[in-house]
């Protein structure tokens, strides 16, 4: 089977309203024997209203850890150094657990990496949906509360007899469409979906992948979609921010970033996308990652990249808006 993947044409699309969300200089550490490893090192971004945000980046960049700071579930040994997070307005960092509680799932809701593994299997997926609303809205009359749940396995595509299986009896991606359900159930304006749609075939990946940008569109609502399959990733979100040890170095509209990519970093993930139309040499990348605990002065890309110069290795290079809405953190671009 071939798949080709199109790059989404955002030229009219993405809008300028009011962000729901804005992340500002955000750090998350790991407390460890020899020393703070720090997964997410000062990141800033912003989701607006209706728009879907790519964040991509190799395994162990800070993508999970972001989320779960965003969502302030970040556990021991990690711990939110500093930053802000504004979720419509409200800010994250001051909420006390009983605040949280009321906003989480409400107001954002996560699909957390591996969800689908992680429901109940002694539970019917009926009770497991019912559960999430009834721990957040109290009980509800049971024909409500059915009437409900039908609703949403509909919108997420999954046929009403979904609605008294277990989990074992549905396959990878059906599981995935009821955490999806799961996620839209109490209509929050914001979802982070973390991964939603590795460790599943191509052809699945694909009806998952449809199925969020059928709710988003239904519902309005607005997403953060990590992952780091880009020919997917091209196909779903709005912009695209690229993250690297710990840190966001490009962000984008995604037509931006594959028809110009400006760091070194995102340039060479675009590279590693495989065409079917032409065959090319697998490009590897030179160098290794800097151990997350020491990261060296300056850019945090300049081991591994091809056009680093001195000032690369003095200087951390700050995320600057080079053109409209295409920011890169790279001396390449300064004057
Ligand atoms: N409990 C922990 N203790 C120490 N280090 C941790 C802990 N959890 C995560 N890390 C480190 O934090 C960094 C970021 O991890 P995170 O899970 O956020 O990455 P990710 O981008 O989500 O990766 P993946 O694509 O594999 O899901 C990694 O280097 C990881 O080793
Ligand atoms: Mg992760």
């Amino acid at each position: 089977m071939t798949v080709t993947w199109e790059v989404k044409d955002m030229s009219s699309e993405i809008s300028d309203e009011k962000a729901v969300l804005e992340v500002q200089d955000l750090r998350v550490y790991y407390a460890t024997p020899l020393g703070d490893v720090r997964a997410v090192d000062g990141i800033n971004f912003q989701v607006r209203h209706k728009e879907i945000l790519g964040l991509v980046g190799e395994s162990g960049c800070g993508k999970t850890t972001a989320a779960m700071a965003i969502l302030r579930l970040v556990q021991p040994p990690g711990r939110i150094v500093g930053g802000q997070v504004l979720l419509d307005g409200i800010e994250m960092t001051s909420l006390n657990e009983r605040q949280l509680r009321r906003i989480r799932w409400r107001k954002l809701a996560l699909i957390p990496q591996g969800a689908m593994n992680s429901l109940n299997p002694v539970m019917k997926i009926k009770d497991q949906i019912a559960d999430a609303i009834e721990t957040h809205e109290g009980k509800q009359p049971r024909s409500v509360l059915r009437e409900r749940i039908l609703n949403l396995l509909s919108v997420v595509g999954l046929p009403s007899r979904v609605y008294d299986l277990y989990p074992h009896e549905l396959s990878g991606g059906m599981k995935q469409r009821v955490c999806i359900a799961m996620a839209i159930a109490l209509n929050p304006p914001l979802i982070i979906a973390d991964e939603p749609t590795s460790a599943l075939d191509v052809v699945v990946q694909r009806v998952v992948g449809q199925t969020l940008l059928d709710v988003k569109e239904r519902f309005g609502l607005s997403m953060i979609l990590i992952g780091h399959d880009m020919g997917l990733q091209a196909q779903l979100v709005d912009r695209i921010a690229v993250m690297y040890a710990g840190h966001i170095v490009e962000v984008a509209p995604v037509d931006t970033i594959f028809e110009r990519p400006l760091h070194p970093y995102t340039q060479l993930l675009i590279e590693a996308i495989p065409s079917i139309k032409e065959r090319k040499p697998l490009k590897l990348t030179e160098g290794l990652t800097h151990d997350l605990r020491n990261p060296p002065p300056g850019c945090i890309f300049q081991l591994r990249c091809p056009h680093v110069m001195d000032i690369c290795r003095e200087e951390r290079p700050k995320l600057l808006e080079l053109e409209s809405r295409h920011e890169v953190a790279c001396y390449l671009y300064e004057e």
